[in-house]
């Protein structure tokens, strides 16, 4: 079953007069299951590409179609809000959780804005923070567990509400070679106990080797990745 249907995506940004195009036209398919890695140099616009698919930016022509649906159609009826909480969960390179709640409660929020109820969301959340090691971190803040263990609490909220498609955004770029590995073994695990659908953009090859599916982006344009 397709999760993400891509084609012909185009997109620039505008600096004045300027047009500085940077997705020229991008195809792309994932199955259910598939496990896709793009790998590619500064600036040839992975980011800008995860986060046209995530919902966090827009587009200018072609077509993106997520679980079946077309991306324009949530945006149309002003949707977008639900699209980026229910069928995609992000992991950054930045671990972006909320400094004042604990790990729990940032897993929790996540389960929240899905309409789940408090008590069924903090069990969910207990549950995903075992499955991603870091269960006995529950109760902590961010600012009192490690990065590799943040990058951890990361994952469990982006997989808590089981998203259609996760996105994963140059997830190991601030981690050091021992949590890294680490990283790629857990997120290898996870896809194929859960049989997850997963997107990542890096430059780092061990990562990008991880995947069952290794593309190559380049000036804006995705290739198969032959030397992968
Ligand atoms: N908001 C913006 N306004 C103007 N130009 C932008 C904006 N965001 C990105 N760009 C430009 O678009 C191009 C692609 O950027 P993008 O962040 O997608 O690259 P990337 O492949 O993720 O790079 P990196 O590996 O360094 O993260 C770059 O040339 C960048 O300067
Ligand atoms: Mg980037």
């Amino acid at each position: 079953m397709s999760i993400l249907l891509v084609k012909d995506l185009e997109k620039s940004y505008r600096k004045g007069n300027l047009k500085i195009p940077v997705l020229r036209g991008v195809n792309l398919e994932i199955n259910e299951g598939d496990f896709v890695s793009i790998r590619g140099s500064s600036g040839t616009g992975k980011s800008t590409l995860l986060n046209v698919l995530g919902g966090l930016d827009d587009f200018d022509s072609g077509s993106l179609v997520v679980h079946g649906k077309n991306i324009l159609d949530y945006r149309n009826r002003g949707e977008m809000h639900y699209y980026r909480s229910t069928m995609t969960g992000f992991i950054f390179q930045h671990h972006y959780l909320m400094p004042d709640f604990t790990v729990e409660e940032n897993v929790m929020m996540s389960l929240r804005i899905r309409g789940i109820p408090a008590k069924i969301a903090r069990t969910q959340a207990r549950d995903i923070l075992e499955q991603t090691g870091i269960l006995h971190r529950a109760d902590h803040l961010p600012s009192q567990i490690s990065g590799g263990e943040s990058q951890r609490a990361a994952v469990a909220r982006a997989l808590a509400g089981r998203p259609a498609l996760v996105l994963a955004d140059e997830p190991t770029g601030n981690l050091d070679a021992e949590n890294r590995h680490k990283f790629i073994e857990l997120i290898s695990d996870l896809q194929e106990k859960f049989k997850l659908t997963i997107l990542v953009v890096t430059h780092e090859e061990e990562l990008a080797r991880a995947a069952g599916k290794k593309l190559f982006m380049e000036d804006g344009v995705i290739y198969d990745d032959a030397k992968a």
